[in-house]
């Protein structure tokens, strides 16, 4: 059974560098995909009270919700619509700081502002991506960008 998540303050660094050794405990010695997306999502909306946290998986060339923390989501999301199908299209991680200007935002819920979706590799291959949305505009900077990419490489989709 794992131990409550230890909440920390401070920069925000800090907060992942402290964040990221508890996810390497919790993912080590678990095989199950679902489980450890979970553990991830709720140790991210634990840490960062941000308001909507999940994945979203690769699924007969569509991208389909996975785990999530947070209100309900939109359940499929076609390559290259929003910011999910453009970071999966494109390859990269993206960083919305006004949802508002991103042409084909698909607004799931309409409290959030800010954004940033991180791909998720293995072997080159895009198997899903972590959305994060936040309330407040401009978020999400390149500190949220290296350290959830960090975290993502910690999960690995074939255990
Ligand atoms: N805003 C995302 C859709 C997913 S929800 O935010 C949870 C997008 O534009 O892809």
């Amino acid at each position: 059974m794992a131990d409550d998540l230890e909440i920390t303050s401070g920069p925000k660094a800090e907060q992942y560098g402290n964040l990221y050794v508890q996810i390497q405990g919790l993912l080590t010695g678990e095989h199950d995909l679902v489980a450890n997306l979970a553990n991830v999502a709720a140790a991210l909306k634990e840490q960062f009270r941000w308001w909507w946290v999940g994945f979203y998986l690769v699924k007969d060339d569509e991208l389909v919700l996975g785990p999530f923390q947070g209100p309900v989501a939109c359940t499929r999301i076609r390559r290259g619509r929003g910011v999910c199908g453009s970071s999966w299209a494109q390859g990269k991680t993206l960083i919305v700081p006004d949802v508002e200007k991103f042409p084909g935002h698909i607004a799931c819920s309409s409290l959030s502002r800010s954004e940033i979706v991180v791909p998720l590799f293995r072997d080159a291959q895009i198997w899903g991506v972590l959305d994060a949305d936040c309330e407040y505009l401009d978020h999400y900077d390149d500190t949220d960008r290296e350290w959830l990419e960090k975290i993502v490489a910690l999960i690995i989709p074939s255990r």
